[in-house]
């Protein structure tokens, strides 16, 4: 596929692309260099990706930036890479702005050190405006944390009596989850080979396109992004249908 392929033609792009962003640590173990040199250049490809998301005409983008599971990684690491973070966001908030790019965040925030957070919340309000692609990153996030809140959430609803336990409904769930205000991801892409979802969005990627790469995120390319946006599009979404009933939908 030529490298500089845009998909504006009639294909409608995924409206929302989730990324298990992996690989960063085998990248750099390679080369023979510390785990964090692969975390400083998967900072590079975030920048890549979420241009390529935007030239896409993708609506939301979602990465997988760090996991509630990360908080236990050695200490010296999860400093590193909360720095890292939050240095990028920062640096990279005029060009945010520029490229009418929306930062949003899902996670436990409880966790979060103070100052980051402060700083997040900064560039969060600094982009409050673009009407562009949404960029949310899952920061110290995990989908089973996610989904007990929003049982805690709904929970208190019915014993305060706001809520009839037979009305709740899938879309009860929904709308109490951290991503209420976003469609649920029509494509999950995973670098770095592993073929599980590790926590992430499980109630959202119930009919999520998935597509495993064994690229290490800190290579994984536009190109690459464009070619799994394809694979998307040659997939059958059926939703629980049969293929007949979809092109009879189609057809009508
Ligand atoms: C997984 O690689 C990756 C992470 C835990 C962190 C991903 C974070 C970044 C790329 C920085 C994000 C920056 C911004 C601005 C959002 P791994 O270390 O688990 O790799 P491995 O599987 O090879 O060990």
């Amino acid at each position: 596929m030529n490298a500089d392929k845009r998909h504006t033609g009639p294909l409608a792009p995924p409206a929302h692309v989730a990324i298990i962003m992996d690989g960063n640590g085998r990248w750099a173990q390679k080369r023979g260099l510390d785990r964090s040199a692969g975390h400083v250049e998967g900072v590079n490809t975030v920048r890549r990706i979420t241009e390529a998301a935007s030239k896409a005409g993708v609506s939301y983008l979602t990465l997988y930036a760090f996991s509630t599971e990360n908080w236990n990684r050695p200490q010296q690491e999860v400093d590193a890479l909360m720095h890292l973070i939050v240095l990028a966001i920062e640096r990279e908030t005029p060009d945010l702005i520029r490229n009418n790019v929306r930062l949003t965040m899902i996670g436990d925030f409880t966790r979060m050190p103070t100052e980051a957070l402060e700083r997040l919340r900064q560039c969060m309000a600094d982009t409050a405006h673009c009407t562009g692609l949404t960029l949310c990153l899952a920061l110290s996030y995990s989908s089973r944390w996610e989904i007990t809140e929003a049982a805690r959430r709904i929970a208190r609803q019915v014993a305060a009596g706001d809520l009839d336990p037979e009305a709740i409904t899938a879309d009860t769930v929904s709308a109490n989850l951290a991503t209420a205000d976003m469609p649920d991801p029509d494509l999950l892409i995973r670098t770095g080979g592993d073929m599980r979802v590790s926590n992430f969005l499980l109630w959202q990627i119930a009919y999520s396109e998935i597509v495993v790469t064994p690229t290490f995120w800190p290579d994984f390319s536009e190109q690459m992004f464009y070619e799994a946006i394809d694979q998307y599009h040659n997939r059958e979404r059926r939703f629980g249908l049969t293929s007949e009933q979809i092109n009879n939908e189609k057809n009508r």
